[in-house]
């Protein structure tokens, strides 16, 4: 707490001229930012229930993504009815706060049930029936948010890890309708609603490999006239691991296509990565957030931000995924029960070290 508070007299004397310092003497990330891009983060009921929390969200983000509440296992149920009682508290939030919504995720293989695929009698459904109830369900949920939210990410994850596919094999929508249930996904998308910012979502694409694969497929989308308006960079990354070269070549190729780059899902683990051989790799224990962990934190999301502000009119968005290190996916992902601090404000919700690297620039 010493450390915070130490960190935050430092620092309170320079930070942007931007940006607004209110009586708390944090200044708003999303007024430091105003000139390069909105900020964003992924909500859940928790934050909405919690007073801080909410009041954090209004005060330093532009704009939200649902972080569970739009994807189609919490959206549409067996018989067919759709739940939108949570989804829609979102909305409203973000509706009487001024936020943006961006819309998370119609198309993916995972949290999306298993029936969703099959029919009655529980086998899988062949592509023309399984286009047919994709079209239903994109169909109902984009007319619900039509006025909710302003961009979709259309199709999530699609591409495979391994070397040598490029596509995502044991997904049942690969299973079904190989790769072509991408092009389909966005033409429908376009169809329902000609307004919508259109996304393909998709996570290490600034890893070379997987960088190289998104190319492929967003440029062959691109040539054949698909509807694609820009690309999602989760930015799921490692502290230890993420470099200046990677996230820019990324951006230079993307851009180079002609699409809108957002950084839809970011956040920085405190250990390895967890695809590939970094996922072998991992520590079963805890770290402790020591001052010289939470520095060398703040070091790579300096270098970070400072290669988003450089793209200043390449990224249109970066939303991080999470407020504070109280309520994190990464507690449980790869390792279950394992604390992680990958966001920028700490689990007393005060900001972190990797909060003042940012909004001081
Ligand atoms: C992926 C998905 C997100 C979320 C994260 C983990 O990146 O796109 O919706 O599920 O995994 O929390």
């Amino acid at each position: 707490m010493k450390f915070f508070f130490l960190s935050f007299l430092l620092c309170a004397m320079e930070v942007n001229s931007q940006s607004i310092v209110t009586s708390d003497g944090i200044p708003s990330l999303q007024e430091a930012y105003r000139e390069y891009f909105t900020l964003g983060v992924a909500v859940s009921m928790n934050h909405l229930m919690s007073l801080p929390e909410s009041a954090m969200i209004k005060k330093h983000f532009g704009s939200i993504t649902a972080e569970n509440f739009m994807k189609p296992a919490m959206l549409m149920k067996k018989d067919g009815a759709f739940n939108y009682e949570w989804a829609d508290r979102i909305v409203a939030f973000a509706r009487v706060n001024g936020l943006k919504m961006r819309g998370h995720t119609l198309v993916w293989h995972n949290q999306t049930p298993t029936w969703f695929f099959t029919n009655d009698a529980g086998e899988p459904l062949d592509s023309t029936a399984l286009y047919e109830r994709l079209e239903m369900y994109m169909r109902e949920v984009m007319t619900h948010f039509k006025d909710a939210v302003y961009c979709w990410d259309v199709v999530n994850e699609a591409l495979a890890d391994e070397p040598g596919e490029l596509f995502r094999k044991d997904s049942p929508w690969f299973r079904a309708c190989n790769e072509a249930y991408i092009a389909k996904a966005f033409q429908i998308a376009r169809k329902i609603n000609p307004d919508v910012k259109l996304f393909y979502n998709d996570y290490n694409l600034t890893q070379p490999l997987k960088r190289e694969k998104a190319w492929k497929l967003l440029k062959r989308l691109k040539d054949e006239g698909v509807p694609v308006d820009g690309v999602g960079m989760q930015g799921h990354w490692s502290m230890d691991e993420i470099s200046r070269e990677d996230i820019q070549t990324s951006i230079d190729l993307f851009y180079s296509l002609g699409l809108d780059i957002q950084i839809t899902e970011l956040d920085l683990t405190v250990y390895t990565t967890y695809h590939g051989e970094g996922a072998r790799q991992q520590a079963k224990e805890t770290r402790e957030f020591t001052p010289e962990l939470a520095e060398k934190q703040a070091k790579t999301y300096k270098m970070i931000f400072e290669t988003f502000r450089a793209n200043k009119g390449k990224i249109s968005a970066v939303t991080f995924w999470g407020l504070a290190d109280n309520y994190t996916w990464l507690h449980n992902f790869p390792v279950r029960g394992r604390m992680d601090y990958p966001l920028l404000f700490g689990r007393d919700l005060s900001p972190k070290p990797a909060f003042w690297s940012i909004v001081r620039y």
